[in-house]
């Protein structure tokens, strides 16, 4: 698996991603949202960013918020940079741009407020994601990273079965194994929680700082 096979799923269900998933999003994403609790001021940075829908709900509260999404998916891009295309003199500080999670397109220490939801698992290198992640952050910048989480019995049948059935998947992670992944990359976690949703949605979040 490399992230072409991701990058061509996601192309394919682009257009009809935020129908099918509406419930999911929006559950997630304002969760996240509200944990994170963003300054106005903040440079942000959404890694694996699909539709821009995190980025419509954080225009939503501050239409000025100096946001960037990136995603190795053109076509998720695609739809997310519709959301904003015929308002953007609404909206003058949102971004978006084609990149991997390993390689980001940005100069070093760019970032207040780095975010990714429901990609981690997808990362076919995520040692490298999170060092780019640690090189675009400023000094005294947070991450926040949520995912699915393999500590509730319906992700672990979800991982099963999309490593079976679904190419473009590449693996859940533990709670534990997760924290392992961030401390090893030199991430001091600062917070950290699990939660589940609508019965089979099992996740965790954490924030970071270096
Ligand atoms: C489940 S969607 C989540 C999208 C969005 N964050 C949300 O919560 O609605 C996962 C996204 O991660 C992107 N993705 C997967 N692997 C990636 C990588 N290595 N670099 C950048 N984006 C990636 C996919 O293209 C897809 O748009």
């Amino acid at each position: 698996m490399d992230d072409n096979v991701v990058r061509q799923e996601y192309d394919k269900i682009a257009n009809i991603y935020d129908q099918r998933w509406n419930s999911y999003i929006t559950k997630t994403l304002t969760y996240l949202k509200n944990w994170a609790n963003i300054s106005p001021q903040a440079t942000v940075l959404d890694v694996g960013c699909g539709t821009g829908e995190f980025e419509s709900l954080i225009l939503r509260d501050n239409a000025k918020q100096h946001i960037t999404g990136v995603d190795i998916s053109e076509q998720m891009l695609l739809v997310a940079k519709n959301k904003f295309q015929a308002n953007s003199n609404l909206y003058p500080n949102v971004y978006f741009q084609i990149a991997g999670a390993s390689s980001l397109p940005f100069a070093n220490h760019s970032f207040d407020i780095i975010f990714s939801a429901s990609a981690f698992h997808f990362f076919d290198d995520p040692v490298a994601a999170l060092a780019e992640m640690k090189r675009v952050l400023k000094p005294d910048g947070k991450v926040f990273i949520l995912d699915w989480c393999k500590d509730y019995f319906f992700c672990r049948l979800i991982d099963l079965y999309l490593k079976i059935f679904n190419s473009a998947h590449k693996r859940c992670y533990t709670q534990a194994e997760f924290h392992e992944l961030l401390t090893s990359a030199n991430f001091n976690i600062q917070r950290a929680a699990k939660f589940n949703f609508d019965v089979i949605w099992g996740m965790m979040v954490v924030e970071m700082k270096l």
